[in-house]
């Protein structure tokens, strides 16, 4: 029969209309369009007469029934849009483009660090801390800095008021270390460390370095030379060009520094280098004998070297970055560099 043909195909048509219906007032719309008194639903109504008397009982059935599945979908949809969750969730523009969220970075200096350590730990140092405000003793004294030392002055140690110092060096750590476990000792220690120094672009009043110190039975320059140079090999690569020069620190004897060949191709590599191409990375030396008395190590037994690496020069060569302060001004642009 016609009838039941067309209630199917109005069934489906609103099926089909109800699934894209996004807000309240197309639902209003859909509504009228099957559900009004010229709607679709009573267009058939409306045909009833034409059928024939026996058949007319059954075609009155179906479409009782899909006008009651039409009112029932609509209300239903009706009390979804009433609650305001359902509303928001269905108003989702598919097309708009989505939040992005940004990801920060390490910091060139944490990678350099953490860089720095995993080649020493490879070779059997463990990672000690020493404090960065610390007594004039750790920081001076127990590393054999007299008193009339230079480093001391004003001009370049940060005093407190109640006599204590920020550590110019790591070296305090060695002689926190020192005080607090027997030998034989290997270890390096990271950290901050501060000079009351004018700032340019190849210094800051505060820096990093990491501080080696191995002591041990029978430790020769030459080991300290080899660790040296395999340091060096990791972190640059076979072909990097070094130099040892003889230097002085209290608590070293003999002491030396070692430099990196950065190169003097432009107008910036002779600033950073002073005009010589060379890049000081790291002081060191073997342990004076003074030292290992001040600790209470027996300074007829042991011997040992001690480094201090500047952590900021060596991120600078890793990166090619030519100015200190960009790692201090905390610009996303700079810093977004290094992800
Ligand atoms: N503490 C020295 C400095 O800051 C570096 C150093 C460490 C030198 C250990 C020798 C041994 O310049």
């Amino acid at each position: 029969m016609l009838i039941f043909k067309q209630v199917k195909e109005i069934k489906e048509e609103f099926n089909l209309n109800l699934s894209v219906i996004k807000n309240i007032d197309q639902l209003n719309t859909l509504s009228t369009k099957f559900l009004s008194r010229k709607g679709l639903v009573a267009s058939l109504f409306s045909m009833m007469g034409d059928i024939d008397s026996s058949d007319r009982p059954k075609a009155g059935n179906e479409l009782n029934s899909l006008k009651e599945f039409i009112s029932q979908e609509i209300s239903v949809l009706k009390q979804k849009f009433s609650s305001k969750e359902v509303v928001d969730d269905l108003n989702i523009d598919y097309s708009l483009p989505g939040k992005s969220k940004n990801i920060g970075s390490v910091h060139p200096l944490t990678k350099t660090i953490l860089l720095i350590e995993s080649i020493f730990q490879k070779i059997g140092f463990s990672i000690a801390y020493g404090p960065e405000i610390d007594t004039d003793f750790y920081n001076f004294e127990a590393l054999n800095i007299p008193k009339h030392h230079p480093a001391r002055d004003m001009q370049d140690t940060f005093y407190l008021n109640d006599g204590n110092v920020l550590r110019t060096h790591t070296s305090n750590s060695q002689i926190h270390f020192m005080m607090e476990n027997k030998p034989p000792v290997r270890i390096i220690a990271p950290g901050r460390v501060y000079r009351n120094e004018d700032i340019s672009v190849r210094s800051y009043c505060l820096f990093h370095q990491i501080e080696g110190l191995y002591v041990d039975t029978k430790v020769s320059f030459a080991d300290l030379k080899s660790v040296l140079n395999y340091f060096v090999r990791e972190l640059f690569g076979n072909d990097v060009k070094t130099r040892f020069r003889p230097s002085y620190f209290p608590f070293t004897e003999p002491s030396a520094e070692m430099d990196v060949y950065w190169g003097l191709n432009s107008e910036s590599d002779k600033r950073i280098t002073k005009e010589t191409g060379w890049l000081e990375i790291l002081g060191c030396g073997m342990v004076d004998p003074e030292v290992f008395n001040n600790v209470d190590y027996d300074s007829s037994k042991y011997s040992g070297y001690a480094f201090g690496v500047g952590i900021e020069r060596i991120a600078m060569l890793l990166y090619g970055i030519e100015d200190i302060r960009e790692f201090y001004r905390g610009d996303t642009r700079f810093l977004g560099q290094f992800k």
